[in-house]
């Protein structure tokens, strides 16, 4: 039965890129219908049979967006909804509660006022942005959604079940990314019906002033749907890299080995936290150390992070120090804790901890 529904999926795909290749009619559709022949066909390996309901997957012709969803308001929840409203798009974010919804549009109009008071936007521009963004605790707002964005915690079965809920919700058509910046977007994807309509947007902290998304796409991803999500990118007025589903893509890859480093170099006593922080800052013209990056980014986020890329990659470089994970332990998680490298009792005089 599996192969039968791959054989007519297939066939459905050449009758599809048929039509494309009578209106372009150059090499380009030819190598279009390899490869997406070759997805369809690597799909059926890598995921088993096609959806179990019997529905086959068809590939939807490339879509304007003009509707975004964005699940969690944290603080990357917030930045991406942020971007998103002021390139143009119809945004609505979703938190669990009223008090986190709140908190989180309550930053985004701080930013606001941020840009008005800097003569950056006027205020018109600033209500029609506001206008164009909306808060809610219901999942059902999503469902008219074209692409919805996750930045909920990182944890794989949390995001697994989030997306099985939102693939009942929404239409077929709805584009699917993740924010994860470690996780595997396979694995992520693999909860819907619609892996081929699943990409990775990581963005960076802080969303709205970070020029990077890293655009991440899996074997399954169909290749209109990922050009779209890397013009989106660019739509909100963000660099966009590409990437392939790698555990922590390209730069996680390059930064966690760094960070974990600092930790090491601390442990090991080759220099106090200000001097591996203004080591890497003077020496190497980096905006923050290691250290206040990394409370900056939260300890117990990297901690999750280099569990993940550790369990993938089996590397040292990925392991968490000792120190780390004992931090982690005591609630001393960064900036937002207060406490991590630093004491942040006066925020805008940070000092170095004593261990
Ligand atoms: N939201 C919006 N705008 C912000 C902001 C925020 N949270 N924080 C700072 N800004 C804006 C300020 O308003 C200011 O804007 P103007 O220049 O227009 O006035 C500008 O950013 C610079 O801010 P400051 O002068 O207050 O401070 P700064 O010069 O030290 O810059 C910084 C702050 C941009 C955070 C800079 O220190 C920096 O680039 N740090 C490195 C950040 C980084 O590496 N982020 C990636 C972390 S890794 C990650 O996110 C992914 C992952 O998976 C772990």
């Amino acid at each position: 039965m599996a192969a039968v529904r791959a054989r007519r999926a297939i066939e459905k795909t050449e009758k599809i890129t048929q039509r494309r290749r009578v209106r372009r009619g150059n090499a380009e559709s030819r190598i279009g219908h390899f490869c997406y022949t070759f997805a369809f066909t690597v799909r059926g390996f890598q995921f088993g049979p096609f959806p179990p309901d019997g529905r086959e997957i068809i590939y939807e012709e490339s879509m304007a967006i003009r509707r975004v969803g964005v699940v969690g308001c944290g603080l990357m929840g917030s930045g991406i909804a942020q971007v998103s409203a002021v390139g143009g798009f119809e945004t609505v974010v979703r938190e669990v509660s009223a008090e986190l919804v709140e908190k989180g549009i309550k930053g985004i109009e701080k930013n606001l006022n941020r840009l008005v008071e800097k003569g950056t936007i006027s205020e018109a521009v600033k209500s029609e942005i506001r206008g164009r963004l909306k808060g809610s605790t219901s999942i059902d707002d999503l469902k008219s959604c074209d692409l919805v964005i996750e930045a909920i915690i990182e944890q794989l079965p949390a995001k697994r079940e989030l997306f099985g809920a939102l693939d009942a919700l929404c239409p077929p058509a709805t584009i699917f990314a993740s924010n994860t910046s470690s996780l595997t977007i396979t694995e992520i994807a693999t909860a819907t019906k619609r892996p081929q309509r699943f990409v990775g947007l990581h963005f960076f902290n802080p969303v709205p002033v970070m020029k990077l998304v890293e655009v991440v796409r899996t074997i399954a991803t169909e290749p209109a749907v990922y050009e779209e999500m890397v013009a989106f990118g660019a739509k909100l007025g963000k660099t966009p890299v590409r990437a392939h589903d790698s555990t922590g893509f390209i730069v996680n890859r390059l930064l966690v080995p760094y960070l974990l480093d600092a930790i090491r170099a601390l442990e090991e006593g080759v220099g106090s936290i200000e001097d591996i922080d203004n080591s890497m800052k003077l020496g190497c013209g980096h905006p923050m150390g290691p250290l206040t990056l990394l409370d900056f980014v939260g300890l117990d986020t990297t901690y999750y992070i280099s569990q993940i890329m550790f369990e993938e990659f089996k590397e040292r470089r990925f392991a968490a120090p000792p120190l780390l994970k004992r931090m982690v332990l005591a609630g001393w998680n960064g900036r937002k804790a207060g406490r991590g490298f630093y004491d942040y009792s006066d925020p805008q005089n940070p000092k170095a901890q004593k261990f």
